[in-house]
């Protein structure tokens, strides 16, 4: 099983940041979105990506444009019917993802291994929904997925061995470290960032510290890049609410149980930086 072209569905942040890693590791990349508008948006975003990367010294103009190259666009899932291995990074939306792993499955040949980026959902339901469970897995990237240098491998109840093997060779192609989780919701890295995540929402919530104290006291004092309300707000609001209530749904554990605070502040459309506010105000 040799992978050399990559479909990707969805040019969304997570999307986009996986076209790039694979186009930037030269592989032949086709992503789908699902109008014009969005494709072109998506686009945009992987351009201005590599532009910054760029800037930051990481690759050069020629490395640039070859990988630019690489990467085409399109708004029918048919065009990704010859590729060896397709990511989906669509919505966390278990009904789209099953409608999109049913048509890949139809339309893709026998060989190919179909994957999902999703961060809460199992791979297992998704795979049910194709006649070829043991040739899908979780690839799970972080954001920023040029940057974060993991890739988290979701093994399903049924996938093989060899896709398994196929899946780690890939993270390495594309400068990866790889770690491999059991289909179990949040896989390794978010049974711990969530409820982290969600501590830190119930202090603030409590009023034990403000929220600059918060950030600075884990920044400094354990040495991570962001504090944790920081990084609620550059992984969504409305994506941590998402996956803490899948969590909690299966696990009825209260670690996951979303304080009060995070729902009312995705009801009122604070979802972090993409938004403009979250805990703070980016406008
Ligand atoms: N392209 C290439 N390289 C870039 C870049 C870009 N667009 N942006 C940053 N970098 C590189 C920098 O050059 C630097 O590399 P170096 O260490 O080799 O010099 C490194 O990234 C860090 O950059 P900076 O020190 O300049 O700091 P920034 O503020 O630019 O870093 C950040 C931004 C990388 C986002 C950093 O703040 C960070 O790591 N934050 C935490 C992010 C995180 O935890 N993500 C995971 C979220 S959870 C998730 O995704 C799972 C989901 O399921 C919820």
């Amino acid at each position: 099983m040799e992978i050399k072209t990559i479909g990707v569905v969805g040019s969304g942040l997570m999307g986009a940041g996986i076209v790039e890693v694979c186009a930037r590791s030269g592989y032949d990349v086709v992503v789908r979105e699902i109008n014009e508008e969005l494709l072109q948006a998506g686009l945009d975003g992987i351009g201005a990506s590599m532009d910054e990367a760029v800037k930051r010294g990481k690759i050069d103009v020629e490395a640039r444009q070859t990988a630019w190259d690489r990467i085409s666009g399109t708004t029918d899932l048919a065009d990704l019917s010859s590729s060896d291995l397709v990511i989906e990074a669509i919505t966390e939306n278990m009904e789209l993802k099953k409608e999109i792993f049913a048509e890949l499955d139809r339309r893709c040949p026998s060989q190919s291994i179909l994957a999902s980026n999703t961060s809460s959902l199992s791979i297992t339901e998704i795979a049910s929904a194709t006649r070829r469970p043991e040739q899908i897995i979780g690839l799970h990237f972080f954001n920023p997925a040029p940057v974060m240098p993991l890739l988290e491998i979701v093994r399903a109840l049924l996938t093989s061995e060899e896709v398994l093997d196929v899946a780690q060779r890939f993270g390495a192609s594309v400068g990866k470290t790889t770690v491999v989780a059991k289909d179990t919701p949040g896989f390794i890295v978010n049974l711990l960032l969530i409820p982290f995540l969600l501590d830190a929402v119930r202090a603030y919530e409590n009023g034990m510290a403000t929220r600059e104290d918060i950030d600075t006291g884990i920044r400094l004092g354990l040495n991570h890049p962001m504090g944790p309300l920081t990084l609620l707000d550059f992984v969504g609001l409305d994506t941590t609410l998402f996956v803490a209530d899948a969590m909690y749904a299966e696990y009825k554990d209260a670690r996951y149980a979303v304080p009060p605070l995070l729902r009312r502040m995705v009801m009122a459309g604070r979802l972090g930086r993409k938004s403009g506010a979250g805990v703070y105000d980016y406008s």
